[in-house]
């Protein structure tokens, strides 16, 4: 190959991988969009949320061709396509075990979306103690020409789930992935301190929405009461239900 095609050639190879990159980047915008959208809805009507943060991440391409090394796969886009699913990262932070559910069954519910694959490392944790519930979601992205299906990795971990895998990664990858004995001990004491924690917090999670809803139902019956000189009427029944109508 001579010099002009040897470029020609590099120039080709350079549009389609940023193509390639670029709709893992829309993939993940879409995601992002319809978390926030679902994050807006419950702060403006249940003044809370289940989603606390999110953190989006592309993979990049040197690790994707690092991880297709690895796993003696072919080189060719198609192939990293199939192979590698986590090029578009989400990370959802919720507070309480239950949050990560409703915010998985909600996206599990969203028409445009395809769940491939479900891991509940929460339900089953790994044997180091790391908990975290894992989506592997297809999502349409739409581009001038034509429509593409990709692959976004969601994971879905309380504030103590996160805070205890990011130091594990951290860990991790300090000893190059020979962590000593004594550390993997601790961090697995700690990871089962962070769950006694997010258990205890979603029990008083769950208390306080009880009270909570029990001073709704009080409030409740106060708005359909109304107080003229001290003396105490109920709203008309036939009233409420024109307004429920
Ligand atoms: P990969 O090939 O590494 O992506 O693993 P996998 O295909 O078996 O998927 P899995 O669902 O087990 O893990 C995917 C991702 O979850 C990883 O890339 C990490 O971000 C996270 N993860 C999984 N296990 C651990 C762990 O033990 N510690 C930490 N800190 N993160 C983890
Ligand atoms: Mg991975």
């Amino acid at each position: 190959m001579n010099a002009e095609d040897q470029l020609e050639k590099l120039k080709q190879i350079k549009y389609e991988l940023t193509r390639f990159m670029m709709i893992y980047k829309f993939a993940l915008q879409e995601m992002e969009t319809k978390i926030e959208i679902l994050k807006e809805e419950f702060q403006m009507l249940h003044d809370y949320s289940p989603i606390e943060h999110t953190k989006s991440r592309l993979k990049s391409p040197e690790s994707i061709m690092n991880k297709m090394l690895r796993k003696n796969s072919e080189l060719s886009l198609s192939a990293v396509k199939a192979s590698i699913r986590d090029i578009a990262g989400l990370r959802i932070t919720c507070s309480f075990i239950s949050d990560i559910y409703q915010v998985s069954a909600m996206l599990q519910k969203q028409d445009d979306l395809k769940v491939l694959a479900v891991k509940d490392y929460i339900k089953n944790p790994k044997p180091n103690g790391y908990q975290s519930l894992h989506l592997l979601i297809e999502v349409p992205v739409f581009m001038s020409d034509c429509q593409e299906l990709v692959c976004v990795e969601v994971q879905i971990r309380t504030i103590a789930m996160d805070f205890w895998a990011s130091l594990e990664h951290k860990i991790f990858y300090k000893y190059s992935q020979s962590v000593p004995e004594h550390l993997t001990r601790e961090l697995k004491n700690a990871a089962d301190k962070a769950s006694a924690l997010d258990l205890q917090m979603e029990r008083l999670h769950r208390e306080i929405k009880e009270i909570k809803d029990a001073q709704e139902d009080d409030s409740l019956a106060e708005l359909r009461e109304i107080v003229v000189n001290n003396q105490q009427f109920n709203l008309p029944a036939s009233f409420i239900k024109l307004l429920g109508e």
